[in-house]
């Protein structure tokens, strides 16, 4: 390679990390746009930290698009369990789940693991992010129902 031919590949490589840069923000973006006619301000900014945790704790199994893995992992994308026993919900993050649940009229009975450490302000996030993410028609869900659970 002569330098020009470097200095042409460098700007390949600037331009690359640039455009996926831009993509990863404006797939933040139009995330954002799906849910921010019904979401205020604060829940916004808890539906965003939501989805950092729901990237770090959850995704491996849930998929980054909520749709689970086959029979092994439930979706949360559209699923009836998560809507009518949001309070299963709830505990399941903190505590984990094990034993067979239907989900979406699927049989599913691997153990979901805990995440004991979680406040009760990170877990809102969570249920906030997965009530509302992936055209999920989004819930009430406040902090007073969250510690509800877990009085
Ligand atoms: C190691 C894989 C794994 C991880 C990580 C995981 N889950 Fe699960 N999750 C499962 C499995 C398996 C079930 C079904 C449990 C059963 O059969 O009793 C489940 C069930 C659920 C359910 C109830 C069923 C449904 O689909 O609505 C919810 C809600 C849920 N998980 C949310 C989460 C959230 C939020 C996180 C991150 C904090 C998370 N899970 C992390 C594997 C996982």
């Amino acid at each position: 390679m002569n330098n020009s031919d470097r200095s042409g590949f460098h700007i390949k490589v600037f331009l690359l990390v640039l455009s996926a840069l831009f993509l990863g923000c404006s797939q933040d973006q139009s995330d954002n746009a799906k849910v921010q006619d019904r979401l205020d301000t604060i829940e916004l900014q808890q539906f965003t930290s939501g989805k950092k945790l729901y990237q770090q704790r959850c995704q491996n199994c849930h998929m980054e698009d909520g749709s689970g893995l086959g029979t092994l992992i439930p979706p949360l994308k559209n699923s009836d369990y998560l809507f009518n026993n949001t309070e299963d919900a709830i505990r399941s993050i903190k505590y984990g789940l094990k034993g067979p649940i239907v989900v979406n009229g699927v049989k599913y009975n691997q153990p979901m693991p805990a995440n004991p450490k979680l406040t009760n302000i990170e877990i809102l996030e969570l249920m906030i992010y997965i009530t509302n993410a992936w055209d999920n028609p989004g819930s009430e869900i406040s902090l007073k129902q969250v510690e509800s659970v877990f009085n």
